[in-house]
């Protein structure tokens, strides 16, 4: 049977990994999948996650299933850190532990295909190179909204609220939290208020792709557009990762939380999520969750996280500035400034995908096809490296 399979490229994006892997030039740069580096241009594990699994190693007394929404304390304590300390007594909401950030979106689109399966869902143009698929290969159906202008490099927010003002009743909006992906364009808070305001009056159906929380502006500025959705919706999807902020990227830690008009809805969307998940995956994978739920719960080791996550953030929005300083340097007649106006990991580059081929071919830098960057491959190392490589082929 499997004779009738046809061949697929592989993903554009785990393809770099490779390919950057097999280079053996030196010099080469990584600017491919989002995972965050420091400034050695690597990807460690945190120190407040090292010590969390130290204390599951020396007090883990089972590693039992416990069932297929995952860990309630994990639940409740990612549930207080996204929608704030009040949420936890409140029936509406009911949070589910996933496998990472993709797990929950497609927990979530197999959800709402059995509670309206004709309902569309709008996504950004451009967005996640695996929203598409993921969504749509899990049966969605898919619209998409205008986000973010190539030519004058910004949000394209006049567009965004026309669009939103179309768009049917009752349909869904997928929307990135923050660290918009692959753009690094966020709309400001007032713009979320625009925002927030359409869908109320519209009654459509805010879902949050939540993947970087805390690496825009830090933990209280990111989750304000979700709180504010969840304010003035009365359904809403979150899917959130711990993948970036927690530094778990492999151990597969996300949630997914749904917000239902009321406690009796709530209680049948947790059976049919939890079913749902049974016959996806049975249940999450449990390690990551438990350091997670260990961290937010132990005051010394939350506030040790939170400054960990504040050097991130601070390190992206420092690269940010020297790469847009020795392009300015270098290449004086071209504007590279939005890539500093950006949040969290990426930023399109601005040029076309025929120089991002040049870039990889002749000097060893990778880059997402469209020339999506994640400036964290940046180092005080390569910085100038990358400039002259960048000024070389635009
Ligand atoms: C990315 O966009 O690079 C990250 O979200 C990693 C991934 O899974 O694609």
């Amino acid at each position: 049977m499997f004779e009738t399979l046809t061949a697929l490229p592989p993903d554009a994006l785990l393809k770099l990994i490779g390919e950057h892997r097999n280079d053996t030039r030196e010099n080469k740069v990584d600017l491919g999948v989002g995972v965050y580096r420091d400034e050695f241009g690597n990807t460690p594990v945190l120190s407040s996650v090292k010590k969390a699994e130290k204390h599951i190693l020396d007090h883990q007394q089972t590693k039992s299933y416990k069932g297929s929404a995952g860990d309630p304390l994990f639940n409740d304590a990612i549930q207080r850190l996204i929608f704030g300390e009040e949420s936890a007594g409140d029936e509406r909401l009911i949070t589910l532990q996933t496998p990472g950030g993709s797990g929950s979106l497609r927990v979530a689109a197999g959800l709402v295909l059995r509670a309206k399966p004709d309902v569309s869902v709008w996504v950004s143009d451009p967005t996640w190179n695996n929203h598409v698929p993921l969504l749509g290969g899990a049966g969605m159906r898919l619209e998409s909204y205008p986000y973010y202008d190539a030519d004058s490099r910004s949000l394209r927010i006049d567009d965004l609220l026309e669009t939103l003002g179309q768009i049917p009743q009752g349909d869904i909006v997928l929307l990135h939290g923050c660290c918009h992906n692959p753009t690094g364009m966020d709309p400001t808070q007032e713009q979320w208020r625009q925002i927030a305001d359409i869908v109320a009056e519209r009654s459509l159906v805010p879902f949050i792709d939540a993947a970087y929380i805390g690496l825009a502006n830090g933990l209280e500025a990111d989750v304000y557009p979700i709180r504010l959705l969840a304010e003035r919706s009365s359904e809403m999807i979150v899917s959130a990762s711990c993948s970036k902020n927690f530094g778990l990227y492999g151990d597969r830690v996300g949630s997914l939380t749904f917000i239902s008009p009321n406690a009796a809805t709530s209680k049948i969307v947790y059976s049919q999520a939890c079913q749902l998940v049974r016959t996806l995956y049975s249940l999450p994978p449990d390690h990551g969750a438990v350091a997670v739920q260990h961290i937010l719960q132990d005051a010394e080791l939350r506030a040790e996280w939170v400054e960990e996550l504040g050097t991130m953030r601070l390190r992206l929005k420092a690269v940010r500035k020297w790469l847009v300083a020795a392009l300015r340097e270098r290449a004086p007649e071209h504007d590279f400034s939005h890539i500093e106006n950006a949040n969290g990991m990426f930023s399109y580059l601005g040029i076309s995908p025929e120089k991002v081929t040049r870039l990889k071919t002749d000097y060893g830098i990778y880059m997402e096809g469209m020339g999506r960057i994640n400036v964290a491959g940046i180092t005080a190392e390569n910085v100038d490296y990358l400039a002259d490589s960048i000024a070389a082929v635009l």
